[in-house]
């Protein structure tokens, strides 16, 4: 597989700024365990040969990659984020190829990859559209014909449903306030993440987060515009029929 560079300066943007150590204790329920529990249908999902090369784009702290690597199958994790991939990497010590700085929208891989893997919403961030179809042009790109892109994504019909304006939780020992709205044009999800040490009146830290709605329609127009076939529609990794209430939507699609 070729390396290449990526092409893009960046702006600073949310999805910057939100994605460094702290990530990790604000989603600590997303954890090791769900990412094994997740490995195993992702597997079933892709009906891959043992020894087959998966990319996990916005690979996080690799708690998806390296359980896929568990299981035969030859992951590379590729993120933004300088501090998850240093978690990732903590965890596999002595094997640094398995986990790649990178952009989405211009990734540093030649094509073969027989599946393309994206979890737990890891899309629709930028602001520009262009930007997120430029990204499921990567993907394709990099797919061997026949290859497999599996798009984990939240319900968008549920979101708007279910949207939830305040709440407040508390996560290694800190209190934290989660503001959510739609966007003014309705067309995102617009999230506030205030953290506060215990007993402390003001925030030690804000994040913002912002993800494009798209619904599944959309989603399917996308991967088609890229040219892929979309093959199956899920609700979750359960594996049910996706509908108007279903927690997430699974998207798979492949390459002719
Ligand atoms: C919600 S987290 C999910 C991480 C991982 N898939 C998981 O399930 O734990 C989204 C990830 O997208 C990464 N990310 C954000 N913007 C990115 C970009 N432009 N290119 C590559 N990764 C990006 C973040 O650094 C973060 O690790």
């Amino acid at each position: 597989m070729t390396l290449v560079p990526s092409r893009i300066d960046r702006p600073l943007s949310w999805y910057v700024e939100s994605f460094g150590p702290e990530y990790l204790e604000i989603y600590s329920h997303r954890d090791a365990a769900e990412g094994e529990a997740e490995a195993d249908r992702i597997v079933a999902l892709l009906e891959l040969p043992r020894g087959a090369r998966v990319l996990d784009l916005a690979c996080g702290a690799g708690r998806h990659a390296l359980p896929l690597l568990r299981r035969g199958l030859r992951p590379i994790g590729v993120d933004l984020s300088q501090a998850l991939l240093l978690e990732a990497r903590r965890q596999l010590p002595g094997d640094n190829a398995l986990f790649v700085r990178g952009d989405m929208r211009a990734l540093p891989f030649g094509a073969g990859f027989d599946a393309v893997v994206s979890l737990f919403t890891s899309f629709g961030y930028f602001a520009r559209e262009g930007d997120d179809r430029r990204t499921v042009h990567e993907i394709a790109r990099l797919l061997r014909p026949g290859g497999v892109f599996l798009l984990d994504f939240l319900n968008a019909e549920r979101v708007r449903a279910t949207l939830v304006p305040h709440s407040e939780e508390q996560r290694a020992g800190r209190r934290i306030l989660l503001d959510r709205r739609l966007s003014d044009d309705g067309s995102r999800i617009e999230k506030r993440i205030r953290v506060y040490p215990r007993g402390a009146s003001d925030p030690e830290r804000v994040f913002h987060e912002s993800v494009r709605l798209y619904d599944r329609d959309d989603l399917v127009a996308l991967v088609r515009h890229a040219g892929l076939r979309v093959t199956r529609l899920l609700g979750s990794f359960r594996g049910e029929a996706h509908d108007s209430g279903s927690p997430r939507t699974i998207l798979l699609s492949r390459k002719a």
